[in-house]
């Protein structure tokens, strides 16, 4: 079979590759591979098809997990662990320490994890794209499993000298430990002042159990929790508060339409107008939707997230495609339009790229687009029975919010403040208000991540339909 280093590709290829990956939320090595298998006629596109209906991922609401496997006896487990958080519909990625690849081999890993692992830290295929960096943020929560004293005390004194140690030391996202060793050096001070350390640092443990150990009549403190056990902590840490504590029949019967994202508005084949939307509280809201029993159809502009399990995503790209796609989607019972949409597209938008001249700057004509909550919450056929639109707002946000739940005719604005400072575009926290059409007081939600706020809203919405209060609302 041939073989093709990446790094070794022409620096317009090297770029181009990574903005498809980017775009295609893939690593460049698996877009590399997507592209290899389409060219070779497999059935997988190479590209998205804006308007079609993608396959359902095998990842919940895109939650990944990055898996450091230790060198210990107590690896065979994690090949478990791979299976059991894999069965909670978390996307896992591995990493072996030299010493892992000792007790599991790297191909019974990759075979269980469905994707390569990682073992070298001058690896010059993952490297070329900053591998470390990589499983060190492209995931929600790493594990470290077993956590040998060895790793411990580098995590504890900053070390990074090979992969695992550099992806801990480079990580900002939560860490949750499996300890595994013999009860002597469980006890030994050493390893007491690195644990204290690290849990003074806010890093999570699971475990050790008491037990048998490996070695012949030794007993005590330093067995690795069960897989179960660790993967129902991975599961707890992951799955946002607010949906744990959802009742997941809320929604049971009812079909949510629910825009996300930005629009992309054409200037010619290779400019748009766009803005700053990640899609981040449309996806989340979509997630807590199904999770809560709902049918769930999410229209999506153009964002770098993975489809929200349980959820119908049709991908579109400008504000007309997005209109036209919610049309067809009715009915339902409650529409939700978290999407920016652009408020303008270029009515004489280029067929070919639009080319620099002497003679002057091209001239642009603005045409306003179809507001597409407006047209949905004003229809008198087909009209949801409960139609929801957010506001955002750079300034006097109440009163802005008032006037958009009166002129566009939905029952309730769901609004927030986006002025730069907030860091609400784009970030991962939000904080609303809830004006409703029949209340003159808003309600004011305190700063909560993105998504507490979708499980905080689609409860209230279960609360509003249903006329119960559901359970996660007391
Ligand atoms: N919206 C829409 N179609 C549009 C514009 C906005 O469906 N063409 C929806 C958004 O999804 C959101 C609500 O209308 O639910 C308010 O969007 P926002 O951008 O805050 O307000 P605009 O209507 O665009 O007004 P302005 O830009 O003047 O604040």
């Amino acid at each position: 079979m041939a073989s093709l280093t990446v790094r070794r590709l022409d620096d317009e290829i090297k770029v181009a590759l990574k903005l498809r990956a980017a775009k295609n939320g893939r690593s460049v090595e698996d877009e590399v591979r997507v592209i290899l298998r389409d060219a070779a006629g497999s059935a997988e596109p190479a590209t998205i098809d804006p308007g079609a209906e993608r396959p359902q991922p095998r990842v919940e609401g895109g939650r990944r997990v990055t898996l450091i496997i230790g060198g210990g006896i107590a690896a065979y487990k994690a090949l478990d662990l791979i299976r059991r958080i894999k069965e909670r519909g978390f996307y896992v990625r591995v990493v072996l320490t030299q010493a892992a690849t000792h007790f599991v081999t790297a191909l019974t890993v990759s075979a269980l994890a469905d994707e390569r692992c990682y073992t070298d830290l001058f690896d010059s295929q993952s490297e070329f794209d900053a591998g470390h960096i990589r499983l060190a943020r492209d995931c929600d929560l790493i594990v470290v499993a077993p956590a040998t004293a060895d790793l411990m005390a580098k995590m504890a004194h900053g070390l990074a000298d090979d992969l695992a140690s550099a992806v801990l030391l480079a990580t900002d996202k939560p860490i949750l430990l499996a300890p595994a060793m013999n009860p002597l050096m469980w006890r030994n001070a050493a390893t007491r002042r690195n644990v204290a350390q690290l849990l003074h640092d806010g890093v999570l443990t699971v475990g050790p159990n008491a037990g048998e150990m490996a070695e012949a009549n030794e007993a005590g403190l330093g067995r690795m929790s069960e897989p179960l056990e660790i993967a129902a902590k991975v599961e707890a840490m992951l799955r946002p508060k607010q949906l744990q504590n959802l009742q997941p029949q809320s929604l049971n019967g009812l079909r949510v339409l629910i825009t996300a994202g930005p629009t992309h508005e054409p200037i010619d084949p290779v400019r748009y107008i766009a803005n700053r939307s990640s899609g981040k509280q449309g996806y989340a809201i979509a997630a807590a939707a199904a999770a809560a029993g709902a049918e769930t159809v999410l229209v999506s502009g153009p964002v770098n997230l993975p489809d929200p399990k349980g959820v119908r995503v049709m991908r579109v790209e400008s504000a007309r495609d997005m209109l036209s796609r919610v049309e067809q989607s009715l009915p339902a019972d409650i529409a939700i339009f978290a999407a920016a949409v652009a408020d303008w597209r270029v009515s004489n938008a280029g067929e070919q790229k639009i080319k620099k001249s002497a003679s002057g700057l091209p001239q642009l004509d603005l045409v306003e687009n179809p507001d597409i909550l407006a047209t949905i919450a004003k229809r008198t056929h087909d009209r949801p029975k409960l139609v929801i639109g957010f506001a955002a707002e750079t300034e006097h946000v109440a009163q802005n919010a008032t006037a958009k739940l009166a002129r566009k005719g939905s029952d309730w604005i769901v609004a927030n403040d986006v002025s730069p400072a907030t860091g609400i575009m784009g970030g991962d926290s939000n904080t609303v208000q809830i004006f409703m059409k029949d209340h003159t007081a808003p309600e004011t939600w305190p700063a909560m991540s993105k998504d507490d706020v979708a499980g905080r809203l689609i409860a209230r919405i279960a609360q509003a339909v249903h006329g119960v209060p559901p359970k996660s609302m007391s």
